[in-house]
């Protein structure tokens, strides 16, 4: 069957920008033709003329995200292998990060852990690169494909490939995938409004926010979680919000920007 022609883009609500597969990479349509019938997406060789439509871009490195037009930001991608994600797990036994520290996974302690709202990875390979076995849960098609992308890029890097071994990758809403699972600990991490950010982290949202659009369905994750953490929930919000609406949190860990709301798990440890 051939994918989907341009003629043809769904209307789909998971792509509110009519999205579209861009193959600019010689050889790879073969590759292109296979995700754009996996996502339902038409594929084209140039990106779409019009500013504002949202691109799924192969190239010969890696598959990215962008927005079309010449004022449009930079393209969003998932890289375990080169960058900040890379160089944060590289330090992260010996830098004091929040994350860790609200997971339990300090001092040799590498709980086993689902992250529910997996994104681009990064909390994820944070915790991977400590030790901890890390299943992501992502239900979005196009951002689960950025992360196998991503993932498979590490599998091949020497460095990279020992920690990417400790990952498990599910395309799947997170609360389906917890009524049949549970971890010692669990992270939540929802998309939130809108707030001062730096110029590059705002346009980097603004790319990710016209994929994914506003996780408004939060409030039915975290009693779901609870339910299914052996010793703990992890909900990772902007410093200064509010707690989501639930129980209170047993304790927060803040960062510079964000805080680290706890709440004690509620599945029996096995
Ligand atoms: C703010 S991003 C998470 C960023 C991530 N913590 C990181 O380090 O890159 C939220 C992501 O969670 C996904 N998501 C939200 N609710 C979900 C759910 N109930 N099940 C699965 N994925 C979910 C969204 O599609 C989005 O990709």
């Amino acid at each position: 069957m051939g994918s989907p022609s341009e003629e043809q883009a769904p209307t789909d609500a998971l792509y509110p920008q009519q999205a579209v597969i861009v193959c600019a990479a010689d050889g790879r349509r073969g590759e292109a033709d296979a995700l754009a019938q996996r996502l339902g997406l038409p594929v084209t060789v140039e990106p779409p003329q019009e500013a504002g439509r949202l691109a799924l871009v192969l190239t010969a490195e890696r598959l990215q995200v962008q927005l079309t037009g010449a004022a449009a930001p930079g393209a969003v991608y998932a890289d375990f292998v080169t960058g900040a994600t890379a160089r944060r797990g590289r330090e992260a036994a010996r830098a004091d990060e929040g994350l860790l520290r609200a997971a339990g996974a300090r001092q040799g302690q590498t709980p086993e852990v689902i992250d529910t709202t997996a994104g681009l990875g990064r909390d994820a390979w944070l915790l991977a690169a400590v030790g901890c076995r890390v299943t992501l849960v992502e239900r979005h098609p196009a951002v689960s494909a950025l992360l196998a992308d991503a993932l498979e890029r590490a599998r091949a890097d020497e460095e990279a490939a020992p920690i990417a071994a400790g990952i498990e990758l599910i395309e799947a809403e997170a609360i389906a995938v917890l009524a049949g699972r549970a971890a010692d600990t669990i992270i939540v991490d929802p998309m939130h409004p809108p707030r001062r950010k730096s110029a590059a982290v705002r346009k980097e949202m603004q790319v990710f926010r016209a994929l994914v659009g506003a996780d408004g369905d939060s409030d039915a994750l975290l009693p779901t979680a609870i339910a299914a953490a052996r010793r703990r929930v992890v909900v990772k919000r902007p410093r200064g919000a509010v707690a989501l609406p639930g129980p209170a949190p047993s304790g927060s860990i803040d960062g510079r920007s964000t805080r680290f709301d706890i709440y004690a798990g509620g599945a029996e440890s096995t």
